[in-house]
């Protein structure tokens, strides 16, 4: 393989893509590419377009890939070195990469609720990539957000308001009753060190600056922003909860359906993510990886 890119060396948004088809998933966010085999892809001019259209649709969808474990690692390696995840056991030959199963007497799902991943880390991957092993007939899709698109529509009034305010983040879910609570129940995972989840956090500002396309996106979660800083949760709540609500507006949202094979990649930066419980009694397993650990600014 040859140097990994960085984002920095994508060309400018706008020049069309030469190297596989784009098709847009909805108004605000997503597109799916075809026409590119990532298992066996070393072309830097292609990666660069790739990285290209991550920059500019936030989250990219493969379908009909065909990746191993090592492959996920190559593929990520594009977009960053990898980075860990605290709370669930990796593969043991890929300590980065962990599945996220459902079984289907499993009723709890991992990733249910609207969130950026790892927002509690002082800084957090910039990408995810989710690969899809094997799928319910219909359901279990995931929901983005785009962050850009729901900072952008805010008054000016608004935008005023929020743009120096800085988020109080913790690992703990305490708006979802704790972690341990929360993960005890996925029992088809090896979760570990959810005890601990109350000691990791950081603080963020709530309006942060993408490194690469230089817009404004908002970041924050009710999973993981638990006040404002020097403001009473009691205080802080009200904002936030305007701010939640109004970032998963339906304008600003895209749905990808998976099937066994499809890879997604999501910046973290700029979108949120919500995986969809509606497949009870079927499986869900999946690859997760998650690179580039960034800190917010
Ligand atoms: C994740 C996550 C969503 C899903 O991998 O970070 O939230 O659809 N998963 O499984
Ligand atoms: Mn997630």
């Amino acid at each position: 393989m040859g140097q990994p890119l960085t984002e920095a060396q994508a060309a400018p948004a706008s020049a069309p893509y030469k190297a596989f088809e784009v098709a847009p998933l909805a108004g605000a966010l997503g597109a799916e590419i075809s026409g590119v085999d990532l298992a066996t892809l070393r072309d830097d001019v292609v990666w660069k377009e790739i990285l290209r259209a991550f920059v500019e649709y936030s989250v990219l969808v493969f379908p009909g890939q065909k990746l191993e474990a090592a492959d996920i690692m190559a593929v990520g390696s594009r977009f960053g070195p990898p980075s860990y995840y605290p709370f669930v056991v990796g593969m043991p030959e890929f300590p980065y990469i962990f599945e996220i199963i459902k079984e289907a007497s499993e009723t709890r799902n991992f990733g249910g609720a609207w969130h950026s991943d790892s927002s509690y880390l002082p800084s957090p991957p910039l990408g995810t990539l989710l690969y899809a092993l094997e799928t319910p007939s219909h359901g279990g899709d995931t929901l983005f957000t785009s962050t850009y698109a729901a900072y952008d529509a805010l008054s000016e009034g608004m935008k005023k308001l929020v743009d120096p305010l800085v988020g109080v983040f913790s690992a703990e879910l305490k708006y979802g009753g704790g972690r341990t609570h929360m993960h005890k129940s996925i029992g088809a995972m090896e979760i570990h060190d959810t005890d601990k989840a109350a000691e990791i956090g950081a603080e963020h500002p709530l309006v942060r600056t993408h490194l690469v396309s230089g817009r404004k996106a908002l970041y924050l979660s009710r999973s993981h922003t638990v006040s404002i800083k020097g403001m009473s949760e009691e205080e802080s709540k009200p904002i936030l909860e305007y701010l939640i609500a109004h970032q998963v507006k339906p304008e600003f949202t895209c749905r990808v359906r998976w099937a066994p094979g499809t890879l997604t990649v999501w910046d973290n930066r700029c979108t949120q993510h919500n995986a969809v419980n509606d497949y009870h009694g079927q499986r869900r397993r999946m690859r997760r990886l998650t690179v580039g650990a960034q800190r917010p600014g």
